[in-house]
């Protein structure tokens, strides 16, 4: 992954974004999710019918297919360091960010251990990929190496090991982003193909830490994707951590706000706007919002998010000069 946009750089980064692709799989795996009576499944908010659920299945949706099993009620996806060059406290820092804010625990095997063939694999090989999800009986090798596998890499890769597609590979996101596939490098419009991810009702998020930049595998350094909220534009890419969308993504995908509900002793989930009940039986409140419960919406999150990121912009209201200093380098403040 990771796309420093250095122009002449991108064709390099190529191989990164064809591996991430190469190892994804439609393999059946065990869901953990509450089949009721009549067959119909909820999750989260949205309720399916038996038949709504099957065609769902039949259609080998990446995101519910690659989730790893929940055991006693715990999602464990043990890792094993295949490398000792691997540099630990990078990739436990890594680990810890998502451990921090989902129910995932990520335990370390022994080199030697053989008690399961269903881990995550840290390798040293070329450049930083990742298998996507859970593999019944395999293991799911994710690449570390190199400069471009820093912190924000790691993360990403996780990401992916834990399910989780591109965020301009949702199957929304021609409501948000024009991919413009004439300026795709030749061979590698598979990095632009959109999945049938099931998005849980979470909205689309320039910020993810799975949204590659605007000029990703471009052809010419053109862009290929353009934010059709314009403020957005140079804001995709430039995620450096979790969002608080790919937070709540998985927290959903993988049942751990409905534990903490149900540990909580909270239903319905009493976080208003978008918010989430966390482990500490507090809100996790999106930008924008404010109040314990989120309860006062003060604007949206990507209004929050761009005021965040670039507190000087403004919207042009009438004809004038504009100048940028220091463009084209994103500048952040704050
Ligand atoms: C490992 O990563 C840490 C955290 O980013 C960094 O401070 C350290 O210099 C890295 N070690 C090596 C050997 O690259
Ligand atoms: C994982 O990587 C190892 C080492 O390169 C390789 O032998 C194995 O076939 C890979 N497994 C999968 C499922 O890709
Ligand atoms: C700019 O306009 C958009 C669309 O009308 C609005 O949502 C946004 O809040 C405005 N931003 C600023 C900084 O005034
Ligand atoms: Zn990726």
């Amino acid at each position: 992954m990771t796309f420093k946009m250095a122009r002449g750089k991108a064709h390099q980064t190529l191989l990164a974004l064809c591996l991430c692709y190469a190892v994804v799989e439609t393999i059946s795996a065990p869901m953990d999710v509450a089949t009721r009576a009549d067959g119909s499944v909820l999750v989260g908010d949205m309720l399916y019918s038996a038949a709504q659920w099957q065609s769902l299945l039949a259609r080998n949706l990446h995101s519910k297919e690659v989730l790893w099993p929940k055991t006693n009620g715990v999602v464990k996806i043990p890792y094993k360091i295949a490398n000792p060059k691997i540099n630990v406290t990078l990739l436990k820092l890594a680990i810890s960010a998502w451990e921090s804010k989902t129910c995932l625990e990520f335990p370390e095997l022994p080199a030697a251990d053989t008690t399961t063939a269903e881990y995550l694999n840290i390798l040293i090989e070329k450049s930083c990929w990742s298998g996507v999800g859970y593999a019944q009986g395999r293991v799911t090798n994710i690449s570390i190496a190199g400069d471009e596998c820093d912190l924000k890499g790691i993360i990403h890769e996780f990401g992916h090991a834990m399910g989780l597609q591109h965020e301009q590979s949702r199957s929304d996101r021609d409501d948000n982003i024009i991919v413009i596939t004439a300026n795709i490098q030749p061979g590698d419009e598979h990095n632009y193909k959109k999945f049938d991810t099931v998005n849980y009702g979470i909205p689309y998020d320039y910020y993810s830490v799975l949204q590659y930049d605007d000029r990703a595998a471009s052809k010419t350094a053109a862009r290929v994707m353009l934010a059709r909220d314009a403020r957005f534009q140079k804001v995709m890419g430039e995620g450096k951590e979790i969002s608080f969308m790919n937070m709540k993504l998985v927290n959903t995908m993988y049942g751990c706000i409905d534990d903490w509900l149900t540990n909580c002793k909270l239903s319905p989930e009493p976080c208003k706007n978008g918010g989430f009940t966390k482990k500490d039986c507090s809100c996790a409140c999106p930008l924008g919002t404010t109040g314990a419960n989120c309860e006062n919406f003060v604007m949206s999150y990507n209004d929050a998010l761009i005021q965040k990121l670039t507190p000087h912009s403004a919207n042009i209201t009438k004809p004038g000069e504009v100048t940028s200093p220091g463009y084209p380098k994103f500048i952040r403040l704050g």
